[in-house]
């Protein structure tokens, strides 16, 4: 049982928890979201009753922010003149660059992360959406077999530290345990003491993930531990990269998959035309832009909107008013759970218009996947009042974040 607190957290953040699990002729979606007023949206359809049994599933929480605070008494702004003093002289040594693995058709992708002295590889999931960097630990005895377990006694560098803490998700799945420090290595960038969180113990959903843990990339202000500076924090303070940005592409399953993260900076070759520069509100710890609108099908057009950037979270999430634009533009339907049914012969595109620049989420995209003779739309609504942009739509365009500023930059794909 969740504790007060924590069911208090919830009615104040946000937490997207997508399950898919597949075997040959089966895929099941099952996509609980906690919003503002608490409200559970679980997807029990018929396909879920219906479904057999599965050999394996791949989980994995796309958006959690227990901690969350509403007003965080400008840490940001703070958090970032600060930085801006470090970025005059920097050891400009190069960028991180970390290639992706695309999981389950563009379900998740995941990067190698070395942690400690020797390095301990691990598998995470990288997340605008939240601020924690935790994963499986030798002092857990829940997390699987299967996982790799980081093992704190066999790091020269590791620090006890002691401080608790707790993830708890929207279908009551979590992780808890204790804090350490160590060196972690980020694609070459090697950060001293950061703040690493250990699992205890972690449920179901995590022992059968294909990943370890979760690197957060949102902002501080969110970790769950107060106080913390995030990785991304920390290369700006240490000097680690002389520009305070990371750049993302996704590829897709159906093209050759993989993906890239770049810590300091681009990939210039996977960029084709300018980037378009979008101001982010940051003060939910989130990357929040504004969405002017966009179109679907022949002629349907969307209304304006926010959303937050969030490389953790699969689908493209709308509100509600344009989910329902965009279902009707295209002939998807609501399934009431938050996803949509949509022709599998769909032919037609979605644009979204941001900071005045079109990007196209093409039609084979809007269909995330089949089901019998039935197709799960890649978008669907968030059932809140704004939107999150995922993987759907991330696909799609080459995006730098640029926490310090803070603002993204879309570019479309070379
Ligand atoms: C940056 O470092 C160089 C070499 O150490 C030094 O000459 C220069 O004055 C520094 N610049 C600033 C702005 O601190
Ligand atoms: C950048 O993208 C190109 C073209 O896709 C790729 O060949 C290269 O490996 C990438 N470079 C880095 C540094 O990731």
């Amino acid at each position: 049982m969740l504790d007060y607190k924590y069911r208090m957290m919830f009615c104040i953040s946000l937490s997207f928890f997508l399950l898919f699990t597949t075997t040959q002729k089966h895929f099941i979606l099952i996509i609980t979201m906690k919003i503002s007023l608490c409200i559970a949206l679980l997807a029990t359809t018929a396909t879920l009753l219906n479904a057999a049994p599965t050999e394996k599933s791949k989980t994995f929480p796309l958006t959690t922010n227990p901690n969350f605070k509403r007003n965080p008494k400008n840490a940001v702004a703070k958090a970032r003149a600060k930085y801006y003093k470090h970025l005059v002289n920097v050891s400009a040594d190069g960028d991180g660059e970390i290639p992706l693995t695309d999981v389950e058709g563009d379900l998740e992708y995941y990067g190698t992360v070395a942690v400690g002295t020797p390095p301990q590889n691990l598998k995470l999931d990288f997340d605008t959406g939240s601020s924690d960097l935790w994963f499986a630990s030798t002092l857990c005895s829940s997390c699987s077999g299967s996982q790799t377990k980081f093992n704190p006694d066999k790091s020269s560098t590791y620090k006890k530290e002691g401080k608790s803490w707790g993830i708890s998700y929207g279908d009551g799945s979590n992780a808890k345990g204790i804090t350490g420090l160590d060196t972690v290595d980020l694609g070459g960038l090697t950060i001293k003491n950061q703040r690493i969180e250990l699992a205890q113990s972690e449920s179901a959903q995590f022992q059968q993930g294909a990943t370890d843990g979760l690197l957060g990339l949102g902002f501080n202000s969110i970790s769950t531990v107060s106080g913390t500076a995030t990785p991304m924090d920390n290369l700006i303070k240490q000097g680690l990269i002389s520009d305070p940005i990371f750049g993302v592409w996704f590829g897709k399953a159906k093209e050759s998959g993989g993906g890239e993260y770049i810590f300091g900076g681009i990939n210039k070759s996977k960029v084709s035309g300018d980037f378009t520069k979008v101001p982010v509100d940051s003060s939910q710890g989130w990357y929040s832009i504004k969405v002017d609108g966009g179109s679907a099908g022949k002629g349907g057009s969307l209304s304006g909107f926010s959303g937050i950037v969030d490389t953790g979270t699969t689908l493209l999430l709308f509100t509600d008013d344009v989910a329902k634009e965009a279902g009707d533009a295209l002939g998807a339907t609501d399934n009431g759970d938050g996803t949509y049914s949509i022709p599998c012969d769909n032919s037609e595109d979605l644009t979204l218009t941001i900071a005045g620049t079109d990007f196209v989420v093409p039609a084979a995209d809007l269909i995330y996947a089949k089901q019998g003779s039935q197709c799960i739309a890649g978008f669907g609504s968030a059932g809140m009042d704004f939107a999150i942009l995922g993987d759907v739509f991330l696909k799609n365009v080459y995006t730098v974040f640029a926490p310090s500023v803070p603002e993204v930059q879309f570019a479309k794909l070379a």
